[in-house]
């Protein structure tokens, strides 16, 4: 149940801060897992005088950290990244994952690419045989997006767009729309990633494919590290 999930997201996102350390930059990810990292570290500020600068992955996840206190600073006025801790929507045996639930992908993967370590914090339920039951997120421009709609939909790719509770198109953190491909599996992700990032009008996709270096899996018995 929902409880018994938060409380293995909170378990991994704790787990997760003791990896940030004094004089760090590291990058912080976004969702609800995250949310749970992010208090924890604010409390290491605070109680612990642990001193690190973070890049953040959403604005969301910026107001949050700087409301305890954690220096955010832009990722162009840093050289790298030491540690990226993020959440994650599935993972698979071979690090191949989805994100970009919460939106946030585009910034999520170029901070990623941009950090020596990657740790991805998930509760046991999102860690699966092949992905694709969950939706896969794709962030498009604007300006001619039911255009790259209709592609999808030729492509039998299953695709719907994002919406507001009124209704109105969600808009990514750089202004952009998200359609969401109802693929149920992805039995070959490098290729359907190929085809989605040479479609004219993507910006970026969720498929986020062997890149993660550990993942906290969040558990009733404990904490468990699958290490790529
Ligand atoms: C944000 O765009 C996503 O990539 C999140 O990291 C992902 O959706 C996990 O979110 P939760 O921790 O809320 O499940």
């Amino acid at each position: 149940d929902k409880a018994q999930q938060d409380a293995m997201k909170k378990e991994a996102g704790i787990a997760a801060a003791q990896l940030v350390k004094d004089g760090m930059v590291a990058g912080l990810g976004t969702g609800s897992t995250v949310k749970f990292l992010v208090d924890e570290l604010g409390r290491r500020v605070k109680e612990e005088g642990l001193e690190f600068t973070g890049v953040t992955t959403s604005r969301r996840t910026q107001e949050q950290a700087e409301g305890y206190g954690i220096k955010i600073v832009d990722i162009d006025d840093v050289d790298r990244i030491d540690l990226t801790i993020d959440g994650a929507d599935e993972v698979d045996a071979n690090f191949n994952g989805i994100k970009g639930g919460g939106a946030a992908l585009l910034w999520e993967k170029i901070v990623a690419v941009n950090s020596d370590k990657i740790v991805w914090i998930v509760d046991s339920s999102k860690v699966v045989d092949v992905i694709g039951k969950f939706p896969l997120p794709v962030e498009v421009i604007p300006f001619g997006w039911s255009h790259v709609f209709k592609r999808f939909e030729e492509r039998g790719y299953k695709p719907v767009l994002r919406l507001e509770a009124d209704g109105e198109p969600v808009r990514t953190d750089e202004r952009n729309y998200v359609i969401d491909l109802h693929l149920e599996r992805i039995d070959n992700p490098q290729e359907l990633a190929e085809d989605l990032i040479n479609t004219v009008g993507v910006v970026e996709h969720g498929l986020f494919l062997n890149m993660v270096n550990e993942v906290i899996v969040g558990d009733p018995e404990g904490p468990r590290v699958l290490v790529n």
